[in-house]
């Protein structure tokens, strides 16, 4: 096994908080369907998936590597949200504690000298580039938006970001 046991466990728990991210953006979806903002209900549920298949390229990584994977329950993600805006800037957070996560993990395999893990995680060091930036761009538009979120639906269905 060319991976070291720290990393094994650290990449253990990246995958509960990737489906924890999961969870979350699905609630985000919910809230929104619920809202009848179909747009921003699609979005969030297609970024459900994008972090579904982020658990599943860690498992892959494991398995790969011969290391046993042990997925853990994780807390109940926020449900209520008092208004649009706390939903996007609770998708916002939770983009900026994963790029966290994933940095701490790159930190924590030049220090395991594990190069597989090293270079494993450059796709999502460059991912969480870009999930910052729509996480980002999402908070902007519904700032500007204020109340009128029907101005945001017709912002995404003409292909704004
Ligand atoms: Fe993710
Ligand atoms: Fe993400």
């Amino acid at each position: 096994m060319f991976i070291t046991e720290k990393v094994v466990q650290a990449f253990n728990r990246q995958i509960t908080q990737e489906y924890s991210n999961y969870l979350q953006y699905t609630a985000i979806a919910n809230y929104f369907s619920v809202e009848n903002l179909r747009l921003l209900a699609g979005f969030y549920a297609k970024q459900a998936e994008e972090e579904r298949d982020h658990a599943s390229r860690f498992t892959k990584f494991l398995i790969d590597s011969g290391a046993a994977v042990e997925i853990q329950a994780t807390s109940a993600p926020q449900n209520k949200f008092a208004n649009a805006l706390e939903a996007v800037q609770s998708a916002y957070d939770a983009e900026v504690r994963t790029t966290n996560q994933i940095h701490a993990l790159v930190d924590l395999a030049l220090s395991e000298k594990c190069h597989s893990a090293q270079q494993f995680l450059q796709w999502f060091v460059q991912e969480q580039v870009e999930e910052i930036a729509t996480a980002e761009s999402k908070l902007a538009i519904t700032k500007k938006a204020g109340n009128n979120l029907l101005s945001v639906e017709a912002y995404l269905a003409h292909g704004g970001g």
